[in-house]
């Protein structure tokens, strides 16, 4: 088989010319599948449960499939409904309001995704943290948000500076073992449990707030990402063309509801669809994952390449031992998708692997490979209907053809973010004229496919996870031995990049395994275990500019053995 070309399947959208579609192509028109379309009236928890729930041949539908080591259940539209207004209530208690932030440090659990649409419910903001982040991560996070509350469980909250937060008035304790003062911190299942299963939901318009995704960039503290309802109808519409949703079909996206992918298409786009969602806690074997697609019988699939990485190298003795003859469709975000992975996908599942592409700031698919479209291995794929996507120069005019530039999206598609929290200055900087500047390099072929080259910036995407350069640093030179520290992404062929440190030892610190293992750990368990660096190389100086900032490219261009190109801003 021609492996440049893997020929389109039939899918909900089926385009007879794609071009043609695209232009008569109208956001308006998929408003009308909404019920607040009629009324005016919005609440993204309303149409992605509250509306199934209502409707009597939807309720008693399975909406979350749950499985973790130790725990398994099944929960229809109905009860889901019911636990998050439970939830509602006890927050509204609290003197919850619309607009203030809740955020939500808890592993992946039924009570997590409860609480979230509760949250949704009041008309406050959403703010899913990444259950693997310590101290560092949750601070900084919840005081540049300035949440006024917190959702988490008491093996959480060591991580947690309560004391150092004025402005969070409330923990709400999941499975609190022991008595809680019932002042700042409250039992939130004793709460839950006494609290009514019916509320009346908080109704918002379409550019009010829902969520905040923390993000990092190549400088500064993490970057607080706002959504706001209206990109519902962008996962509502992304689901029903990219994802191939129909009613019966099983789907399991394998993110964490701390990073965008986890809540658009671990939340939103299934359930907005009405399908049966499967959420898997605990870690990754292909084992535990291949169980998984088998035992709920999965239908659609919606992973990363750095997993996929994981099965290929895993064997084909063991896919062999499992039956995922109802698997339909997958597709796969976050990175870069080797053509050796498909063409694995296609030899051993029987099936492609569609590649996507988006960003947290973009809150939804933007380039993909529709089923009905051909593959072009190593592609990213086309813009979706609704979007504009070019290569532009840095000057924002587009570039012909074949040429590598800045990707770029014409600004307006619904999900796009619409502020980064606290920093109007930051939000700016991403626009040139109309266009949306991604911070990727990449080429259009002449038959409009976009080729993802790489990140123009020094942000680190390692295993899928987006690691700012200077949060992993300004970690670093904590520590007591470290005066100054670099960082860089190092090619990797699994992960696709590691973490790699460069730093200066203060006066009296020896080089030794030791030590540098101790730096490590002081970053894993201060910042959160993937920014943790994988290798760290002592050096006698880092190279800066004259105005201080840390020359990563030279840095890099050291690791590789690739020419240092143009050093004349190099200090002395
Ligand atoms: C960055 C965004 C929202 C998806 C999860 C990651 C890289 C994303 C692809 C792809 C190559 C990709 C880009 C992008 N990326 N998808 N299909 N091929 N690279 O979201 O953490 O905001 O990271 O991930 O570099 O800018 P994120």
């Amino acid at each position: 088989m021609d492996m440049t070309k893997i020929p389109a399947r039939q899918g909900n959208y089926n385009l007879k010319n794609y071009e043609t579609s695209r232009k008569d192509f109208d956001w308006e028109e998929i408003k009308k599948e909404f019920s607040w379309y009629k009324t005016g009236k919005v609440n993204a928890a309303y149409e992605a449960i509250d509306k199934h729930a209502e409707d009597p041949t939807k309720k008693d539908k399975i909406a979350l499939q749950y499985s973790a080591p130790g725990r398994e259940e099944s929960i229809t539209f109905e009860q889901l409904s019911k636990k998050s207004n439970q939830v509602a209530n006890v927050l509204k208690k609290h003197q919850i309001e619309k607009g203030d932030r809740v955020f939500l440090f808890m592993p992946r659990s039924p009570e997590f995704y409860a609480s979230f649409f509760g949250i949704l419910k009041v008309a406050a903001i959403a703010g899913p943290l990444f259950e693997a982040f310590m101290e560092q991560a949750v601070r900084d996070r919840l005081e540049d948000s300035e949440a006024r509350m917190l959702i988490t469980t008491p093996e959480l909250l060591d991580r947690v500076p309560v004391e150092e937060l004025p402005q969070l008035e409330k923990v709400l304790l999941f499975h609190a073992d022991q008595d809680v003062d019932g002042d700042k911190f409250i039992d939130f299942e004793k709460e839950i449990d006494n609290a009514s299963d019916s509320f009346d939901i908080e109704w918002v318009d379409l550019e009010d707030g829902m969520l905040i995704h923390y993000t990092s960039g190549s400088t500064g503290k993490p970057k607080g990402v706002y959504h706001v309802h209206h990109a519902m109808i962008q996962h509502y519409a992304t689901g029903k063309w990219v994802i191939d949703l129909k009613e019966d079909d099983i789907y399991w996206c394998t993110a964490d509801p701390g990073w965008v992918t986890g809540t658009s298409y671990g939340i939103f786009a299934p359930w907005l669809n009405g399908v049966t969602n499967v959420i898997r806690g605990g870690r990754f074997t292909p084992e535990s994952w291949y169980e998984t697609l088998e035992k709920y019988k999965v239908t659609i699939w919606y992973t990363a390449p750095t997993a996929l990485r994981k099965f290929v190298s895993a064997g084909d003795e063991l896919v062999k031992q499992y039956d995922f003859s109802h698997l339909r469709h997958i597709m796969s975000v976050g990175e870069p998708l080797n053509p050796e992975v498909i063409t694995w996908g296609e030899r051993v599942l029987g099936l492609r692997i569609h590649d996507t592409w988006w960003m947290t700031e973009t809150g939804a698919m933007l380039i993909v490979n529709l089923p009905c479209m051909e593959i072009r291995p190593g592609s990213m794929g086309k813009p979706i209907p609704g979007v504009d996507a070019a290569i532009v120069d840095n000057e924002g005019n587009e570039l012909p053809p074949n040429q590598m530039g800045n990707l770029a999206i014409k600004k307006g598609w619904p999900s796009m973010m619409r502020a980064i929290w606290n920093n109007p200055g930051k939000y700016e900087s991403y626009f040139i004229n109309d266009w949306y500047v991604s911070g990727d390099s990449a080429y259009m072929d002449e038959d409009g496919y976009f080729w993802f080259q790489g990140r123009l910036d020094d942000v680190i995407n390692t295993s899928g996870e987006r690691v700012g350069p200077f949060e992993v640093e300004s970690k670093l030179i904590e520590h007591q031995a470290v005066s100054e520290a670099g960082v860089i992404g190092k090619p990797d062929p699994e992960r696709g990049e590691i973490i790699k440190a460069f730093i200066t030892l203060n006066p009296g610190y020896e080089a030794s395994d030791e030590l540098l293992e101790d730096i490590r750990l002081f970053v894993k368990t201060g910042l959160s275990a993937h920014a943790a660096p994988r290798e760290i190389e002592i050096k006698d100086s880092i190279p800066k500019t004259r105005s201080g900032k840390i020359m990563r490219r030279l840095l890099k261009s050291w690791e590789l053995g690739l020419p240092t190109g143009d050093t004349s801003t190099l200090e002395e």
